[in-house]
């Protein structure tokens, strides 16, 4: 086979064959393809597209490069959740063990943060002494014991991916559908679990900027996951702000803290609820929505979500007394108030902005293996559709020094956008694909 052939065939449309498909990501895989091959066939794909089978060979093709993970020592249904990628999204820190209290399996791969998203992994090392670093029988044992264990993804998950995706960055490759379908379920899939559940992210911050857009790709990724014979669903959510109020380590911690314990009850709430059930009905275990709904309402009710928290960071080394008393968190030194300069409705709040101030606090990382302070970062005390009187209270900043907080605090006051008139709140979840 010759990579020119392939190229020449998906510049005019046509579509490639499993066969060609499976090469041309094992010899990419092997640096047998050049990048700048591999580039114009993503420009290609980018401009022609891919049809449902191609697509789906190119996710198979994609999880076989590296390690295709076994659950199946574990007992019971495996159930795994994805996000297309947000500012303050705290999501899994909430919905793992809420599901793990009601029976699902939790046997999660999660990654660290990078530039403005923060990583799930991140967060729980808030809680002293926490590790991912578990022995892949310890990591089975775990979940067989108490339902959930959370670690690093290995270094040989979807190697093709990783390639790939850095090439389509800095190529305009990025938003392709086939090829943001393939890069997601090819790690979902490689990942082991039965039932998947994504939210897929849709406005200002994220790259589906319209609902149409995210529709597309939610109906892609489930589509796809269940021609691999996973039970998937899809939730498309506004990412106009950032989700819930916290943006930083051990805030994000505290505020997921604060939901499992029945105290919190907006958007990220509402947002596990949603994924939640559709999980506990994809794996079976409710008939509807609704009653799936009122379960996880029960386990948040009666503490046992908060103690499958406790569970996890106990059994992964963690100081679990911080889930009962989150001021043994990290906590920062300094805190500053951002008053609003003038009286308004707060119509935006650019989301990637936010995540950039948190990491120049030291929340996040500009490149990777840098060491990050789990403590800091800001709390927004208003969201879209509020009103904030002039001097009143936009959010607050938590820094490790007085000059950090005074930047961070200019920085964030830029992230609001207010208006004059009334602004309606926005629906937080615009979809639910199945
Ligand atoms: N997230 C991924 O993992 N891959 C993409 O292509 C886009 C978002």
């Amino acid at each position: 086979m010759q990579m020119t052939d392939l190229l020449i065939k998906k510049r005019d449309g046509l579509a490639l064959s499993t066969e060609e498909i499976a090469w041309m990501i094992a010899g990419y895989t092997r640096r047998e393809i050049p990048d700048y091959q591999m580039s114009a066939m993503c420009m290609a794909i980018l401009l022609r597209g891919m049809d449902e089978r191609e697509t789906l060979d190119m996710t198979v093709a994609m999880m076989r490069s590296g390690d295709v993970i076994d659950l199946s020592p574990i007992r019971g249904v495996k159930a795994d959740k994805h996000s297309t990628g947000g500012v303050g999204d705290k999501t899994s820190l909430v919905l793992c063990p809420m599901v793990a209290a009601a029976g699902l399996k939790i046997a999660k791969m999660s990654g660290r943060g990078l530039g403005h998203t923060g990583g799930t992994i991140d967060k729980l090392e808030s809680f002293p002494g926490f590790t991912t670093e578990l022995s892949e029988e310890q990591f089975f044992q775990n979940v067989n014991d108490i339902g959930i264990a959370i670690i690093g993804q290995t270094a040989d998950l979807v190697p093709a991916d990783k390639k790939l995706y850095a090439l389509r960055d800095v190529t305009g490759t990025v938003p392709s559908i086939p090829l943001i379908v393939s890069s997601i379920m090819s790690k979902k899939l490689a990942s082991g679990a039965d039932v998947i559940v994504l939210d897929v992210k849709c406005g200002d911050g994220a790259f589906m900027k319209t609902e149409a857009q995210a529709r597309e790709l939610a109906e892609g990724l489930t589509r796809i996951g269940r021609l691999a014979g996973k039970k998937c669903a899809a939730v498309i959510t506004d990412m106009d702000q950032p989700l819930g109020r916290a943006v930083g380590n051990a805030l994000e911690v505290r505020e997921a803290i604060a939901v499992l314990r029945g105290e919190e009850k907006g958007e990220l709430l509402e947002l596990c609820l949603t994924l939640g059930s559709l999980m506990l009905c994809e794996a079976g275990f409710d008939q509807s929505v609704e009653s799936a709904r009122e379960r996880l309402l029960g386990v948040i009710a009666d503490g046992s979500a908060l103690r499958k928290l406790a569970e996890l960071v106990e059994a992964q080394g963690g100081d679990a007394r911080a889930v009962w008393e989150p001021a043994l968190l990290p906590t920062a030194e300094f805190r500053l108030e951002v008053a609003a300069a003038e009286s308004g409705y707060v119509r935006h709040i650019r989301a990637e902005e936010v995540g950039l101030v948190s990491m120049q606090l030291g929340g996040g990382r500009a490149k990777k293996g840098d060491a990050i302070d789990h403590s800091v970062g800001v709390v927004l005390n208003k969201k879209v559709g509020d009103f904030a009187a002039r001097g009143e209270s936009l959010g607050t900043v938590h820094a490790s020094d007085p000059a950090k907080a005074e930047k961070a605090a200019e920085l964030l006051r830029g992230c609001f956008v207010l208006s004059e008139e009334p602004v309606e709140k926005p629906a937080f979840i615009k979809a639910v694909v199945r």
